[in-house]
């Protein structure tokens, strides 16, 4: 099975998987390749590094669509559809969901709000929350048909599904309503809440917290709290969107012990949680080498390598590094089967797997893109 053929009738396709394994790289080869095939396709990435920007050419990406010039992959008939690109900013996307959804009353107090500053740049799970409002918002968007979501660097894969749960509870937390329970007593004037608070505890709290951080945690929870169902709705409609038959998680891994664990670990949760599943991509295999060169042939090769009239290394030592290099590789490639052989075993008989190997350099221009994907694409699971 090729990797076009299961991801063929997919709307959205999401790869995840542990930091730095290759998502982002994996994201725009696949955007890249149906845009190629002729589909009208968008890559959400969450790149802070902005590698992929560079790669596709830009300075950055904004956070809105971006269409990609197609003659960086050679344009013409070689190139059918539509590339657009898209970064996920989160304080940007906070403030456009606080803009969508507030009461008037309610919008301005929010985005002032010292506490929603801190939730919409800074607190852990604020990102995959946000990519995942954000699918909500793009899915229906009909200049893409195929939505690629690139997922944030966390270090521990899974956090990507369970974080807009934990966001959500964070706000119907027992404490939450603890907290808030004198501020409601006291009605919320927006000023001078804590000495209205009156509450023994809350003042106590507040000698550690300070008064204004408290006052503002309640002001923005109390303010909040309108728009609490919406959010629970749509965490809840993103759910079902990723357990439809459209959709589709590549899990994203390296041969190496951790990755390999967290995408099994993810790929359990996907199947707990009726969320389709698609392959495992193992990104930077290392393959057994050629065989070196004769060691007769060397002295001509390293002769044709330089300029004329200089003289090169010594044959006999590059011989001997050249076999030295082989049996390195040789056994890193034996590693690496091995490992990819306990994937294969622990995830069971069915399941997809596509072996990308190590390139020669980091995946960094169009064109790199275009090999990794023309690699993965023609691989067999
Ligand atoms: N098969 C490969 N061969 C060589 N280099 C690769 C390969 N795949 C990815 N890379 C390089 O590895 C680096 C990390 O890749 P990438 O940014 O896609 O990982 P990531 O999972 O998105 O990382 P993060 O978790 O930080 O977002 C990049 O420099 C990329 O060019
Ligand atoms: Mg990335």
């Amino acid at each position: 099975m090729k990797l076009a053929q299961l991801a063929g009738q997919k709307r959205i396709i999401i790869c995840a998987g542990s930091g730095g394994v290759g998502k982002t790289t994996l994201s725009a080869a696949v955007g890249a390749h149906f845009a190629a095939a002729g589909r009208k396709v968008l890559v959400v990435t969450i790149d802070p590094a902005r590698r992929l920007a560079n790669s596709l050419g830009l300075t950055h990406l904004s956070h809105s669509p971006t269409r990609i010039e197609p003659s960086l992959f050679g344009g013409g008939e070689s190139f059918r559809g539509e590339l657009w690109a898209m970064m996920l900013d989160m304080k940007s996307m906070w403030d456009t969901v606080i803009e969508r959804y507030a009461t008037p009353g309610n919008r301005d107090r929010i985005l002032r709000n010292s506490f929603y500053q801190y939730l919409s740049t800074s607190l852990a799970g604020s990102q995959e929350y946000m990519a995942l409002e954000k699918l909500f918002e793009l899915r229906n968007d009909n200049r893409f048909d195929l939505i690629v979501l690139d997922t944030p660097p966390t270090s521990h894969a899974l956090d990507f599904l369970n974080a807009p749960d934990r966001i959500i509870n964070l706000l119907d937390h027992d404490a939450v309503h603890w907290l808030l329970k004198p501020y409601r007593a006291a009605g919320s004037t927006g000023k001078k809440m804590l000495t209205a608070a009156n509450s023994v505890l809350i003042n106590g709290l507040a000698r550690f917290t300070g008064a204004e951080m408290l006052n503002a945690l309640a002001e923005f929870l109390l303010a909040f709290e309108r728009m609490y169902e919406g959010f629970v709705e749509r965490s809840r409609r993103v759910k079902a969107i990723l357990r439809g038959g459209d959709c589709m998680f590549l899990l994203v891994t390296s041969p190496e012990d951790n990755a390999r664990e967290e995408a099994l670990a993810f790929r359990d949760i996907l199947q707990r949680q009726g969320m389709p599943f698609g392959a495992f991509v193992i990104n930077r295999v290392v393959t057994a080498p050629g065989d070196p060169p004769p060691e007769n042939a060397l002295p001509g090769m390293i002769r044709e390598s330089l300029p004329p009239g200089t003289s090169g290394p010594d044959p006999l030592s590059v011989s001997r590094e050249l076999a030295a290099l082989s049996q390195l590789q040789q056994s890193l490639a034996r590693r690496h089967a091995r490992r990819i052989r306990e994937l294969s075993e622990k995830a069971g008989p069915g399941a997809p797997l596509f072996r990308v190997p190590v390139f020669d350099r980091d995946v960094c221009s169009a064109p790199d893109l275009r090999r990794f994907a023309d690699v993965l694409f023609s691989l067999d699971s």
